[in-house]
């Protein structure tokens, strides 16, 4: 129960993520315009190694996990995207994060309709979720650009999410 990589969209490559890109990704996880609707809130560098390292573990845990994103044009690391495990149900859940800069080009789009269709291609799963703050509407935008459909509202850490779901076609 594995998801092949790397995912290969148009202008985007998704693979695990590397010892080098803790740099860049320090960059993305450090900026607060970027994290401010993200649980775990701003990171530093120690912060960004240490994610990075758990989700090492967790792709050889559960076959798959959060990956890099690498703009293709550039060969640049802008982001993260795959799937954590929404822990209520043990279904996967789907999570994305760019740099600010590549906002508005489609890429996180681009990237998370490749992983969808790679997790359902290969994992046992019929319904993937992803919880998306209620005032992050850039985030709730490309959800139902996605075609997921809200589920509940639900508290993390004390802030209201949307539990949002897509099913296998
Ligand atoms: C959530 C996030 C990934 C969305 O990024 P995004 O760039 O807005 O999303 P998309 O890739 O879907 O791009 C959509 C925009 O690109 C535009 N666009 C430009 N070229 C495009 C193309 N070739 N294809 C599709 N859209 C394109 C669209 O018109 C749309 O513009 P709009 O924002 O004015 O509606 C990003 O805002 C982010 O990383 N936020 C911080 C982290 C976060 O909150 N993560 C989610 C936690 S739940």
């Amino acid at each position: 129960m594995t998801i092949p990589l790397p995912i290969e969209p148009d202008r985007l490559l998704i693979r695990t993520f590397e010892a080098a890109d803790v740099d860049p990704m320090t960059a993305v996880y450090g900026d607060p315009q970027v994290m401010r609707h993200v649980c775990i809130g701003v990171l530093d560098r120690e912060g960004t190694a240490a994610l990075l390292e758990k989700y090492g573990r967790a792709q050889d845990e559960h076959g798959f996990s959060t990956w890099a994103v690498v703009e293709k044009a550039s060969g640049t690391v802008v982001g993260d995207v795959g799937f954590g495990l929404y822990e209520p149900t043990g279904e996967p859940e789907l999570g994305y994060t760019l740099a600010a800069a590549v906002w508005g080009r489609g890429y996180a789009l681009e990237a998370v309709r490749a992983c969808v269709a790679a997790a359902f291609a290969h994992l046992p799963y019929d319904r993937l979720v992803a919880k998306v703050e209620s005032g992050n509407a850039r985030s709730l935008r490309l959800a139902a650009r996605l075609g997921m459909h809200p589920v509940e509202t639900i508290d993390v850490d004390g802030r209201p999410h949307m539990l949002l779901a897509v099913e296998r076609s």
